[in-house]
Formats: C-alpha cells, structure tokens, sequence
C-alpha cells in the first residue's frame, strides 16, 4: 500500500553530487535523484514505502525531508532538512534556538555515531542560580528556570544541522537543504491542531514576544489552519544556508541572540555563542530479546532507562512477562514493563549529571548483579513500591537533579542510512521569547533547579544535575535504532514528551518487534507511563487500554491516573520480505503527524 501522494516530479535530473549507492539492501533499486517540486506527506499517520521514508510530527517537515532525499539527499541531508522545517512548522517544540541529538547509522560500513547537540548552561551559570528566584512573568510554567532568558541554554541545533551534513551528508549544499523551510516560512505553513493547543495554553506568554505576537491574528492564539508566515525567520535560515551555522553563532544573528537574552533577564554572552560545540558520544548498546539495541548515552538518562528496563525484564521468568506475537500487551507484561522502569528512575535522580563534569558510573548501574537484585524484588501479582528497586551503589558517584516541546523523527534512506533525532526547545515555545525570528529554548528546567525540587515534567533534582558553566542538562531523549540478529537495521524509533520519552520510546518498539505489530498499529497502540516518582501509573484517555488490562493492573495495586495522551513517538519499521523491503512509517497521530517517502 501507498497512500503518499506525489505532486509533480519534475525531470529526472540526477544530482551532480548524488553518490554512488552502497547496495546494502540487495532487495532494494535507488532510483535516480529527481528534483522535486512538491512531496506531500501520506494521508494517514501511517504508510508504507519501499525506497525512503521519512516520519515526522509534522507533515509538511515529513516531506521536506522527502523532497531532499528525491533530489538525491541522504538520510543525513533529509534529517537536517526535516528538522529545519519542523522549526518553522512546529516552532513549539524544535527549532534553531533549541538542541538536541542525531543517532546515525552508515550503512556503508555499518558504524553508528551519535552526535549531542544539546544546549549548554552560559559561562555564568552557577548551582544557585535558580535559588529563590522569583517568577519572571504569570502563567503557567513560569518559574525563572521555564521562561525568560535565565531559562535558556545555548542553541546546539545550528552546530548540529551543520554536523551532520558535513559529516555524513551526500554533498548537498546547505543553501538547498533549507530550501525546504525558508519556503515554508515565507509563504507560510497551516498551524497543526497542536500547536494550535500549545498555542492555547502559553497565548499570554507568547504575546509578550513582539515576534510570536506577530504571528497571532488579532489577539491570538495560533489558531488550527491558520497560515503561519515567519519572514524573520526565513531570513535567518537563508545566512543558515549561506554561511552555515557560523551565521548563528557569531554576527548578527548572535548579537540579537544575547541582545534578546539579556532583555529577557539572561546572562548569554557572544563568547557563549561563539565556543558552543557539537560532542560525539559512544552509544549506549545491549543485546536484548535477540536484537542489538543502539541508543542515547549520558547526557541522556533515556537510553539507561531504556536498556535497564529491558535487562529486568529479559532476567523475569517468561511467564511473568508473557509475550505472544499478535497479541497486544496482557496486563501480565504491562505490570512487569512498569515495575522495571521504577529503579531506573530512581539512578536518574541520584546518579545523572553531564558526563564531561560528573562521574557517571555507568557500568556499575547496568551490572548484571544490580539487574538480578531489580528483577528479585519484583512480584507478578503486586505493585512494588519504588523504594523495592532502589539499590544504591557502593560509591557514590558524587556527593553533592502534557504538553512538551520537544520532536522526534525518523529517516531511513535507499543506501540503508538510518537517521533517529530527537530534538527539542524543552516546554512549548521554549523560554517564550525570541530572536532574529528563533524561538529560544528553557532547556535550562532539565537541571536541577535546586536538589529535591522536581522540574516542569516533576522530575526530581540530583546534585549531580545542578547548574554550572558549559554544562549540558540530564536529557530523556532516546533516539534508538534496533538491528536484527543479522545485523540489519530493522527500526528507528524515538519520541516528544519529557520525562515520558523513553517509555514511550520503548513501547512502540517492543510493539513491533516482540509483539509484531506493524509500525502504524505499533504507534495507535495505547501507553502507559510511570516514572517512580510520584508512584503512579499514568494511561491514556486519547488511547484507553482494554478494560480487562487496566482492571489486572488496578487489582496489583497501581495508582492508575489519566491523562490525554503521554508522550508523541515516529517510528520507521524496516520489514525484509519476499517482495524486498518495505518500511512502515508512522508519525504519532496523538501529535497530527504524517510521514512521507516513495
Ligand atoms: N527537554 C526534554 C528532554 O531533553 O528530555
């Protein structure tokens, strides 16, 4: 099946600069690049392609994402496109001012390299910079942490965009990678139902902001299907294009960025800006449940929450996690999902910092003995407490931290590159103020604002995570990639959503490849969360379990608390059969996303 809907391929012109395709994928033909005019994506949340797909949370940033991989872009250019775009279509949660993380895997010589992109604290930040600081304006999320300039790490998106085409791009220029969303922002882009609502919850907030209250007709807020024209920002994404990320970070980009800063009550300098850099990190990897798992490390905490959660669970006897292809998760398997993910939490909160200024004892939290000791204390037929499944470790590492903004996307291209990047300006609209038409990001609430204080997602604080030059706040986001026992990749997965991202993240993968669920029923599926603390299992009314699954979790004594929806994931599944392959797209119909590709 293919719902995508291609609107004029033009000549079938081969990129000058399109390289040979390394055909790791014998099933698979690259056809020659096109110059395409107009790519739409799918018209459900989920399709399935046989040459490329893109799935983003944002329709048109799926297929501007297309539409570079069509003129003979890869997985990279198409990724950096696609969150370009994402950053005019869905300025509430990613963009220019914001940061985030790629996990790239070559298929040329099948490596995975994961680049953190992340925002960093100002040269000025110091572990009480938060202390007893009053609220910079009303409404909500408003601590000085959440709004305002002190809210605001320095941009990593521009240094990222620009690492990633330089470093695995097909040689695409810049200047047509933007092309994409310098379109969009000047003839404008409808506003999606979400961030229409976002809109909606931060409307105050954001009319203070000369920029954003340009964008409302009358009084605001955005409202659905109104056409979004940001010609600031396309001017900015043009230097983007034209001087690369330099245009950003230093000039006249950067001196409006700490202009807008320090009006906001920051403490950015150009010096800030100026020695931001891109960090490559070693991926967190673990064979579970017959799959090699690559995923985010520190500062992420999602990736260990992720592999830790899926260690308990493979150390259960089977009959306590039942698992039968076909079948949707039994309350059996829920209740084991949730009790293993309870420890993991806790480490967060104790342990997790910016592994470049603490000491991150990561293999003493992933020790087999410390997994035996989480998988002892659980009970098929109770819910523990968290406490059950908190074992400090023997040293400390360090004495002494519903609405997101944040975006997941996936592409997979016809070489067989596999791009996950997650990517964020942390609440809606970021700090909810702007510069050089960028909305600049509150990455700065994922610190600790102070130890035992929970931030905006009630994450509490750890030593470890407080404030202090350059640092990088603990993250939860997860971009993953799963390859087979062969060594293919057979998913890219990751989510929007806080402190929920990775749960999230790990569901609509297990959905897949341990229940074999195709991607787009794998992403219907409902959720469940929880986070250790506060102890309660939250499920979604958006998407409501059976009645028979949430009553066998009632009855084992889970606080079950309801919300809209939990966390917003894409997901590409890449399926080898006879017909060769075929990947399942699917953007999270919680967020109105669609994918796209051919
Ligand atoms: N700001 C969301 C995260 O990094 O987890």
């Amino acid at each position: 099946m293919r719902s995508l809907v291609v609107l004029a391929l033009l000549a079938q012109s081969v990129h000058a600069q399109t390289p040979e395709p390394v055909q790791t994928e014998p099933a698979r033909t690259v056809r020659a690049a096109r110059e395409v005019q107009g790519i739409a994506a799918a018209e459900s949340f989920s399709a399935t392609f046989s040459e490329f797909a893109v799935a983003a949370d944002h329709p048109a940033a799926s297929a501007a994402g297309a539409e570079i991989l069509a003129a003979g872009g890869n997985a990279a250019d198409a990724a950096a496109a696609t969150m370009l775009a994402l950053g005019v279509a869905s300025p509430a949660s990613s963009g220019l001012g914001g940061g985030g993380f790629l996990l790239y895997y070559r298929a040329s010589d099948r490596t995975f390299t994961f680049l953190d992109f992340r925002e960093a604290a100002p040269a000025a930040a110091t572990p009480e910079m938060f202390v007893d600081r009053p609220a910079p304006m009303p409404g909500r999320a408003n601590a000085a942490s959440q709004v305002g300039g002190l809210a605001s790490g320095v941009p990593g998106e521009p240094a990222g965009i620009e690492a990633m085409v330089r470093r695995f791009g097909s040689g695409l220029p810049l200047t047509r990678i933007v092309a994409p969303a310098v379109r969009l922002a000047e003839d404008g882009v409808p506003v999606s139902s979400g961030v229409a609502r976002m809109s909606g919850a931060f409307g105050d907030q954001m009319r203070r902001d000369r920029t954003m209250r340009g964008w409302f007709e009358g009084e605001g807020p955005l409202r659905e299907g109104q056409i979004l024209r940001q010609p600031e920002l396309a001017r900015t994404l043009r230097e983007l294009g034209a001087r690369g990320a330099q245009a950003i970070y230093t000039g006249r980009i950067a001196r409006e960025i700490v202009r807008a800063n320090r009006a906001a009550g920051g403490i950015f300098t150009m010096e800030d800006l100026a020695s931001y850099r891109v960090i490559e990190r070693e991926p967190l990897r673990a064979e579970r449940f017959g799959h090699l798992w690559v995923t985010a490390p520190p500062p992420s905490a999602g990736g260990f929450t992720l592999l830790q959660s899926l260690a308990v669970l493979e150390a259960l006897p089977t009959r306590w996690r039942p698992v039968t292809r076909g079948q949707s998760p039994s309350a059996d398997f829920l209740h084991a999902l949730v009790e293993s993910w309870k420890g993991p939490y806790l480490d967060r909160e104790r342990y997790f910092g910016d592994p470049d200024h603490v000491r991150l004892p990561l293999d003493a939290m992933l020790a087999p003995d410390r997994i035996l000791a989480r998988a002892s204390a659980f009970h098929p037929g109770l819910a523990n407490p968290p406490e059950d499944y908190d074992f400090p470790l023997q040293a400390p590492a360090n004495s002494g931290p519903e609405e997101n903004g944040t975006s997941h996307l996936c592409v997979v291209d016809a070489e067989g590159n596999v791009a996950a990047v997650t990517t964020t300006v942390n609440l809606p609209f970021g700090a909810r103020y702007s510069a050089a038409g960028i909305v600049m990001n509150d990455e700065m609430d994922d610190f600790a604002r102070e130890v035992g204080v929970s931030n905006a997602f009630g994450l509490l604080g750890g030593a470890p995570n407080l404030p202090g030059p350059g640092k990088r706040p603990i993250s939860t986001m997860t971009p993953t990639i799963v390859l087979d026992a062969e060594g293919r990749p057979v998913l890219a997965v990751g989510a929007a959503g806080g402190s929920r991202i990775v749960t999230a993240t790990q569901q609509v993968a297990m959905n897949v490849l341990l229940f074999g669920m195709s991607g787009g029923d794998a992403m219907a599926a409902p959720r469940v969360h929880h986070q250790a603390r506060p102890n309660v299992l939250r499920v979604e009314t958006e998407a409501p379990l059976p009645e028979a699954v949430r009553a066998g979790l009632t009855r084992r004594g889970h606080a079950i608390e309801e919300t809209d929806h939990l966390a917003t994931a894409q997901v590409i599944a890449i399926v080898r059969g006879e017909g060769g392959v075929r990947l399942q797209a699917a953007s999270d119909p919680r967020k109105g996303g669609r994918p796209a590709g051919i």
